[in-house]
């Protein structure tokens, strides 16, 4: 499974970067709005500076809803970087304009999507990837991890080379269920993937060497 780190936080991208385990990053506009990345150029820039310190996937959101739109601002995005993926929301335009990314050899990201159903659908438009939303799922009372075993399960009966990109993690939980459940990458905030690191057998262990390694 791919790790990828969601955010828009460079001090943040740079920390996960250098554990050695990162394989891209997810954006989206509320993550950018936190950054206080605001005006075309500024959010182009700041692309482009996540693009040269990560060498990995790189998601970048459309904000239109039309077709044209969509496609306007994808090719934008996409002419950033090559590592760009244009994420475009899991609407009626947004499924017709991943298949015109599809045709037109541009890498989407589906985004915003909660069912198996959408995930059909973005998948036989030819998205790289379908983003479900497990934390989301979660709060509305239902098991997001759920709808990754479902995903799953169907992308591997049918066949589809979309990559199942489970986003919206909330804990460590979620990315050690999501890596059971055959996720193909996790965007996961800082503290998610530093949360596995931790265990206290693990500090209490270490303090025990380093106390007899003063005997040694
Ligand atoms: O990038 C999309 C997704 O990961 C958002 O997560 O925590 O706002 O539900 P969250």
């Amino acid at each position: 499974m791919k790790f990828f780190i969601d955010t828009a936080n460079l001090a943040q991208i740079k920390e996960a970067n250098e554990l050695g385990i990162l394989d891209g990053v997810t954006t989206n506009p509320s993550l950018m709005a936190k950054e206080g990345i605001k005006g075309e150029e500024n959010i182009v820039n700041h692309y482009k500076t996540i693009c040269e310190l990560v060498d990995g996937d790189i998601s970048a959101e459309v904000l239109s809803t039309d077709f044209a739109g969509i496609v306007e601002e994808g090719k934008k995005l996409a002419a950033i970087h090559p590592n760009i993926v244009v994420k475009v929301p899991m609407i009626k335009d947004g499924v017709k304009a991943i298949k015109w990314f599809t045709d037109n050899g541009i890498r989407t990201n589906c985004t915003l999507v909660f069912s198996a159903g959408q995930a059909i659908l973005a998948a036989k438009a030819g998205a790289a990837y379908v983003s479900p939303f497990i934390g989301r799922i979660d709060d509305s009372g239902w098991e997001g991890t759920e709808l990754i075993a479902q995903i799953s399960n169907i992308f591997s009966i049918q066949g589809f080379k979309t990559e199942i990109l489970a986003a919206s993690i909330r804990n460590p939980n979620h990315i050690i269920k999501c890596a059971e459940l055959g996720a193909d990458v996790c965007t996961c905030p800082l503290d998610s993937i530093l949360g596995l690191l931790k265990h206290p057998l693990t500090d209490i262990g270490l303090a025990k060497f380093l106390e007899d390694a003063k005997k040694m």
